[in-house]
This record gives structure tokens, sequence and C-alpha cells, in this order.
């Protein structure tokens, strides 16, 4: 077998080294541009996961390359006169020169031709190879070449970076994020070998050009660098080796294989260097290629299996460093923050780790996020303990003079089950047992303000006494029974109304029975819905009448507060979204023409309800398709209904138009909830796939958000809020005294069972490689 690879970085030589040892008879040819120890760079960096992944691949190179490692387990984060250290985290660096060197050498070794200086231009003169890898690196010309082909997306980020070294020693990955007189920069550091450590540069482009680096020398701009970074440099000098400025590219590429050639490494896909991944990414393709060799018994086979059984694990990772990369852009939005909360931002940007995590690993630190964020709240005028404070989750939160003792909230939901809009029994023990169970808000499902405002026929109303009666006896069955707050959802389907109940068919229109419904503009939902009248302003007016007329039986009832849905495509909603609202009056075109008609009924709404009850409205904050809202128009539609009194923005987001690409995860909304909150300055409540308390505290402490909505979740577990209070011990929860038996009995059980969960937990964790090494050099103790 002939195997050319084009590229002599990591990726290259990998894979020639992992392929060589597999097929000794191979023949196999680096074909590198630069010269043997020409490298750029400096430190690359590696978790103690990639390393065990080295060590089961090629144990030798392993050996080596780890004798050349400087380990250490602290992310340490400096931000404002303070430092935050946090152990356990697990990281090795290595000189990419060196680490280059013993790839090469053991390449040597089993029989692989290097060829350095040999700059390959076509891929024709390897006509006679079964295998051709196509390893060169980020701005690949290879991928170029046969763009069409692998459709490569590249999207070239807005902040700049530079790499650079220095001989400063450090003892922890280490974060500085420094105020200058041009704006925030940020270092990236570590240590890689003894007396070097790699140091990225990154700030904002307003930044960079206001502090003047545009055009300057690498010297000079190095020079610029340790005038800012100096206090920590302490005299060492900055190194450059091809540091120049740049923009972080995130490639993506539709096809990873043509024909016998494939992609590795960087050539097909990067990772933000802020998560370390980008030369981890490329030795683990090399990995993920030589096994899907071994595998196969062709090349076409191997490569399709390497494309297929690879792509989720680079695409998580990419993911992962795409988070990482946003919430390095916006640093800014976090720059006011507690310097501990703000440490724990930047632990927990790319969601691995976690507030239970970290509890795990650095208790003391996390107790300063608890204090300062109990801090917080006493600053808002609550008798909370700082010196033992509760979990963010369970402290409580004011919003004009309605308190709710605990950030969990049951999201609204609707349940399809009324009868002409009238809520029953089954609303009766659906929201009283979530109420019991200790959620600190739980909020309506969507109720119209009309027979025609109905999505489905089994939506409830709140438009005549038999409803207002109904609503009032849930309402009173919640605050008799429990100190759960409860809030309204008011609503109107718009082109979505008219629809099957949810089980019979989500959003399709009903066949019988169905009603004539009004729209922004006549736009149907799916090709076969029933097209929706476009409102005039007589319509307009009356279902503001019906909005306000609904708020006032909502008061009457005994709501605690108040929402407006403005989202999920409904009539409100179809007003903001361009996608939807095609007018051409003073209520389409612009966002702030499309956002008048819901502020106008969210202005008569709040001018009816009463002055000391909190309204919020729920937006989409994003339509996930190309034309539609983005995370920046939900900054503008939060502040505007800021202005307008609004006491908390909702942060959903989709649901507008039927072809939206919506990327959903783990608490996939949550960053648009970040970024309300931290750039409209406005208290917000996030939602979507968020299934755990530790989350839920994770995204509190960290200020993404005041409150946590989990609807799902509350479905198969009215007591979740019972249950994490149990685990983070708030014994402070209410619970009626007919089920107090229960709540001690489960109080005692979990501080044992969160001790053998623990403990568990840190017997399995296997010793990180700095721990080890830490303990092989320890002094013997005295005896
Ligand atoms: C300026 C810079 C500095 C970096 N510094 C660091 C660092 O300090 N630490 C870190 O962890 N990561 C660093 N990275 C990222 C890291 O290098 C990559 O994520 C990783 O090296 C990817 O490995 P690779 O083998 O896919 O690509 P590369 O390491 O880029 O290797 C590709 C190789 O292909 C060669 N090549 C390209 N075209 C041809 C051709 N036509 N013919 C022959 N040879 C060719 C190149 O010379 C290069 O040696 C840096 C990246 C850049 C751009
Ligand atoms: C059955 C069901 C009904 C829903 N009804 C409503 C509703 O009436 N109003 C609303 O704003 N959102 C509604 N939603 C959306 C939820 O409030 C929530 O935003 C969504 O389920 C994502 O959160 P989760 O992942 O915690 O379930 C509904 C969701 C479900 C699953």
């Amino acid at each position: 077998m002939k195997v050319a690879i084009i590229g002599g970085g990591p990726a290259g030589l990998y894979a020639a080294i992992l392929l060589k040892k597999q097929r000794p008879q191979a023949e196999i040819t680096v074909h590198e541009r630069n010269r043997a120890d020409d490298t750029f760079g400096f430190g690359v960096v590696f978790s103690d996961a990639t390393l065990d992944n080295f060590e089961k691949y090629d144990p030798l190179s392993y050996r080596r390359i780890t004798q050349e490692f400087a380990y250490w387990d602290d992310i340490a984060v400096h931000f404002r006169g303070t430092v935050h250290r946090v152990g356990g985290n697990g990281f090795c660096g290595c000189s990419r020169r060196m680490l280059l060197l013993i790839l090469q050498e053991r390449a040597r070794e089993l029989g692989v031709t290097l060829e350095f200086e040999t700059d390959i231009d076509d891929e024709s003169r390897f006509s006679d190879a079964d295998l051709i890898v196509l390893a060169d690196g980020i701005n690949s010309r290879f991928r170029d070449k046969h763009v069409d082909h692998f459709q490569p997306e590249v999207d070239l980020r807005s902040n700049k970076f530079a790499w650079m070294g220095s001989t400063r020693p450090l003892d922890a990955f280490t974060f500085i994020f420094q105020e200058t007189e041009w704006g925030p920069f940020i270092a990236h550091a570590y240590q890689y070998e003894a007396g070097r450590s790699t140091w990225i540069f990154e700030t904002d482009a307003e930044t960079f050009a206001r502090a003047g680096l545009e055009g300057l020398s690498e010297r000079q701009s190095a020079d610029r660098m340790a005038e800012i970074f100096g206090w920590f440099l302490d005299g060492h000098p900055l190194l450059t080796n091809r540091s120049m400025w740049r923009n972080f590219p995130m490639i993506r590429s539709e096809r990873w294989v043509k024909g016998n050639m494939v992609l590795l490494g960087d050539a097909k896909a990067t990772a933000h260097f802020s998560i370390g991944s980008g030369t981890k990414l490329a030795m683990e393709d090399a990995i993920a290629l030589a096994d899907a060799m071994a595998k196969s018994s062709t090349v076409g086979a191997a490569l399709q299996t390497y494309e297929h059984g690879r792509r989720e694990e680079v695409e998580k990772t990419q993911h992962a460093a795409d988070v990482s990369l946003v919430w390095f852009e916006h640093v800014d939005r976090f720059w006011d923050f507690d310097p501990v909360q703000f440490a724990f931002g930047v632990m927990t940007r790319a969601k691995a780790i976690t507030y239970d995590n970290l509890t795990l690993r650095a208790p003391e630190f996390v107790r300063e996020v608890d204090k300062a964020f109990a801090k917080q709240v006493r600053a808002k005028g609550f008798d909370v303990n700082i010196d033992k404070p509760m979990a963010p989750m369970f402290q409580p939160l004011k919003l004009r003079e309605m308190e709710v003792a605990n950030r969990a909230v049951v999201s609204p939901m609707c349940m399809y089950s009324a009868k002409e809009g009238v809520p029953g029994d089954f609303h009766l023990v659906h929201y009283g047992s979530r109420a019991i169970g200790g959620a600190g808000l739980i909020f309506t499902e969507m109720t119209c303000v009309g027979r025609d405002a109905r999505i489905t026929p089994g939506c409830t109303g709140l438009w005549n006494d038999e409803q207002q009666a109904a609503w009032t006896r849930i309402v009173d069955f919640v605050h008799a029974n429990s100190a759960t707050r409860i809030c309204l959802q008011l609503g109107h389907a718009g082109r979505k109304g008219a629809t099957k109940l949810m089980w019979e068919g989500m959003d399709r229109p009903l066949e019988q029975g169905g009603w004539d419904t009004i729209s922004a503009s006549p736009l149907p939902y799916f090709p076969d819905s029933q097209v929706p009248r476009e409102m005039d302003r007589a319509a307009m007016d009356r279902v503001k009448q019906e909005f306000v007329a609904a708020a006032l039986r909502g008061e009457a009832c005994g709501f605690d507060m108040l929402e407006l849905h403005c989202a999920h495509g409904y009539l409100l909603a179809s007003f903001i979204s361009p996608l939807t609202n095609q007018r051409t009056d003073e209520y389409g075109g612009t966002l702030a023409n499309r956002l008048r008609y819901p502020l106008e009924i969210f202005e008569a709404l709040r001018a009816a309800w009463p002055a000391h009850k909190p309204m919020s409205v729920r937006i989409s904050a994003t339509d996930w398709a190309e034309g539609g809202i983005t995370g920046d128009d939900a900054v503008v539609i939060a502040r505007a209904f800021a202005e307008a009194g609004v006491d908390l923005v909702d942060v959903s987001t989709g649901q507008t138009v039927r072809d939206a690409q919506p990327v959903y995860g783990r608490m996939f909304q949550t960053p648009f909830s970040e970024q309300v909150r931290n750039e409209a300055r406005v208290a917000t409540m996030c939602v979507g796939n968020i299934t755990t308390a530790d989350q839920a505290n994770t995204i509190l402490a960290a200020g993404r958000a005041d409150l946590v909505a989990l609807g799902r979740p509350h479905l198969v577990d009215p007591s979740f809020t019972m249950r994490a209070a149990a685990w983070y011990g708030a014994s402070d929860i209410a619970c009626p005294p007919q089920y107090l038996p229960g709540k001690e009995q489960i109080f005692r059980n979990s501080v044992r069972d969160r001790q053998d969960f623990e403990d568990l937990k840190i017997k399995g964790k296997p010793k990180t490689r700095a721990e080890l090494k830490a303990e092989a050099t320890k002094p013997l103790a005295a005896e």
C-alpha cells in the first residue's frame, strides 16, 4: 500500500506513525513544505483524557512526549486585582516544536519517509497512491482546490488574537482579563516546558484599533502587550514567532472525503484556541483514521467509516469551542460582575463544567460564589444568610412587590384539556401539585383572551365568568397550600389558531369545528393551514380590549403576576418577526414598527394591571431561520419592553416558521437569556432543555438568568424543586403540613445520599497526571 501525506503537522505525522505501525509494509511518505524544525507557535495543550488515548495508540511517542511536559491542575482567573484558582483540571503542555520533533523521530524509526521543503501544489503526482491524506492545515490548499466538493464553511470571528511566548513560569492555566484605556484585553497563558509559556492575546476589533495595534510589527505589538501585562510578566520578555494578529476562522466542512483523499486536522475543521483543542483534534483525527483503516477492507470503506464515525465527536468539540469563543467575544457583558461570579462564568462557559462539578473540585471557590450571590440578594433587601448561603436556586427574588422564595419555575405548558376554555379538575391537580412541589413560581399555560384566540379547542381561556371562577379556584388552592406564586400567561394564537390538540397533530389545522384566524399578515403556517386574515385597526382594537378584559379578570382571580405571550409564532410574535410580518403600514417594516402593536398591548395591560404586581413578556429571541429575529434583535426587543415597564423577559426561541433550524442541546436557549440580560440589563428567565438543579445553579451563579424555568421535567416530576432543596439542604422550602413527614425523610436521606454520591465521584475519578507527579515528587514525611 502507498500512502501520501501532505503536511507534516501533528495530524499528518501522527497519521503516518499509526498507519505505519498498522501496515509495516506500506510505503508512507510525509511531504512538508517547511524545514524539519521550522515551526510556528509555542506550546500545545492536551487534557489527561487525550494523553490516555495517545498512550493506548503509541506508547513510545506518548512516553517521549510526556517526559517533556509541563503539568498543571489549576485554572487561575485574574480579574480586577483578584485571582481565583480552581483545581482538578488535569492538563499538560508541551512545546509544539518538541512535539513535532518527537513525532518526526518516531515516524522515521518506523520507516516513514519524511520529505521536508517540499511544497505540494498538485495531488496528481500521487496518482499511484492508495490513500492521500490532506493534513495541510488551516489554510488547506487542497480543501480550497476542491471547494465545491468539500464545501467548507469559514466563519471568520470578530476578535483579534496573536500567539506569543514568554519565559514567565506559570503553575496554572492562566486567564488574565485586563482593563486598559482602550478596552478589555485577555491573555490565555500556560507553561509548556521549563522556562517557557504560551501566551495568546485576544481583544475585540474596536479595542484593537484604539490600542493602535493595526500596522505594528510583531515586535512592536509584543512590546505593547508587554506594557499591558507587564505587572504579571514580572520582567520576563514576550517572544514572537510569526505572532501576527489575526481573526480566528471557525471552519466546518460538509465533506471530508473525496475519492481516496481525506481531510485531517485543521484542514477539515477548527476549534477555537480557548478550549485548547486544535492539536488534540488533529491527532485524534489521525487515531480515527487509523482505526477505520484497521477495520475496513478497502480504503473507500475506511474513509467512509472515518467520516461517519468521527464527525459527531468533532462537531461536539466544535460546539463547545463555539460557545467558549462567543463568551470571550462578549466578555464586556460581564465586565461589571463581581470578580468571583466572573471567574465562575469563565469556568462554566462551555457547559462541561458545572456548579456541582466545581463543588466537588473546589468547594471553597463555590462557597465564595454562593456568598457573592447571597450578597446581591441581600442588597435587594432580603435577610439571607451570607456566611452559610443557600445555593443560588434557593435564593429569593423580588419583582415589584412579588417575592418568590426560590428561582425554580414551572414553565407555561398547554394541557389541551379545557372545555370551552374552562380549566377543570385536571388543571387543579396539575397546578396544585406543582405548587406543593415547591417551585418558586408557576406559569399558567397560554390562556387565551377570546374564543377565537385559542390555539386548540382544549386551550384555557379567560373571557367569561365561568373561566374566571375556575381559575380563581386554582389560584386560591395554590395560595392556600404553598408559598408558590402563580403567573397568568395571556396570549392569542394568531395564525397558529384553530389547530388540533398536541397529541392529535401539533399545529395541524382542525378538520371540523375550526374558526377564522388572524395574523399580522395573511401567511398560512403550513401550506395547507388556514390563511389568516391580516389584522386591520378595528381587529387590533378588539383584540387589545380582549387582552385588557382578560387581565382584569386575572387580577380578580388573584394571580400574582401577568405574562404577555409574544413568542412562538402566535399573534403578537407574528408582528415582531419579519418572517411573518409583511405589512406595509406603520406596524410592518423596521423592528420598531413591528414592535408597535405588541408594545401597545403591553402598555394597555400595564395600565390595567396593578402597579405593585410584576409583568413579564415571553419572546422568541431567535427564529433560527435566515432573515428572522436574531439575538441582537432580542436585545432591542427586550429594551423596548423594559422601557414600557416589563419586569422580566422570559427568553424562549423559535417556533415562528416551519423551516427553522434550531440547534438543540443542553440549555440551548440560555445563551440568548445571557445576551438579553447582560446587554439589555433586564432581569430574564431562561428555559429550554434545562433538566437538573445543577444546571439551574450553574446558570444563576454565572449571571445568565435570574429565574430558571423547566417545562418537560415538571411534567413528570411535580416535586422537582422539593427534591433539589433536599439535595442542597435548603430546608426553608415551604411544605404543606400534610406532607411534612415526606419532607423530613427526603431531607434526612439526601444528606447521606449526597455524601455517598460525592465519595463515589471522588473515588471513581482517576488521579490527574499533575496529582500523580506531585505525589511522586513529594518528600517523605518525617517519621
Ligand atoms: C500561527 C499559529 C500558531 C499556533 N500556535 C499554536 C500553539 O502555540 N499551540 C497550539 O496548541 N496550537 C497552535 N496553533 C493551532 C495548531 O497549530 C493547530 O490546531 C494544529 O497544529 C493542527 O494540526 P494540523 O496537523 O492539522 O495542522 P498544522 O499544524 O497547521 O500542520 C499543517 C502542516 O502542513 C504544511 N503544509 C501546508 N500546506 C502544504 C503544502 N501545500 N505542501 C506541503 N506542506 C504543507 C504546513 O507547513 C504545516 O506544517 C497555532 C496555529 C497558528 C495558525
Ligand atoms: C406540552 C407543552 C406545552 C407548552 N405550552 C406552552 C404554552 O402554553 N406557553 C408557552 O409560552 N410555552 C409553552 N411551551 C413551551 C415551554 O414553556 C418551554 O419553553 C419548552 O417546553 C422548553 O422547555 P423544557 O425543555 O424545559 O421543556 C409548551 C411546551 C410543552 C412541552
